[in-house]
């Protein structure tokens, strides 16, 4: 999520990464799946919160970046963009 959000793009991010508001979301690239992850039991409850999630959903600030990820494909939900 920092990293999106530093570079300027079209993130909400409104808790900052406390794990609290789910507009980070994500839709992780199906090549990158099994680097990323599974969320966590927390991350799934926040996601039943949003109408768009899909099996590829994850929220971006509870994904940490590593040089294992770099490279990583990632697309914006639409819940999760600035209007
Ligand atoms: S920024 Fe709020 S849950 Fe990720």
């Amino acid at each position: 999520m920092e990293v999106i959000r530093d570079w300027g793009l079209n993130i909400k991010a409104e808790c900052g990464g406390a794990l609290s508001c789910a507009t980070c979301h994500v839709y992780v690239d199906k090549d990158w799946m099994d680097v990323v992850g599974a969320p966590s039991d927390e991350e799934e409850d926040m996601l039943d919160s949003v109408g768009d999630v899909r099996a590829n959903s994850r929220l971006s600030c509870q994904i940490l970046m590593s040089d294992a990820l770099d490279g990583l494909k990632l697309t914006l939900a639409p819940s999760a963009a600035k209007d």
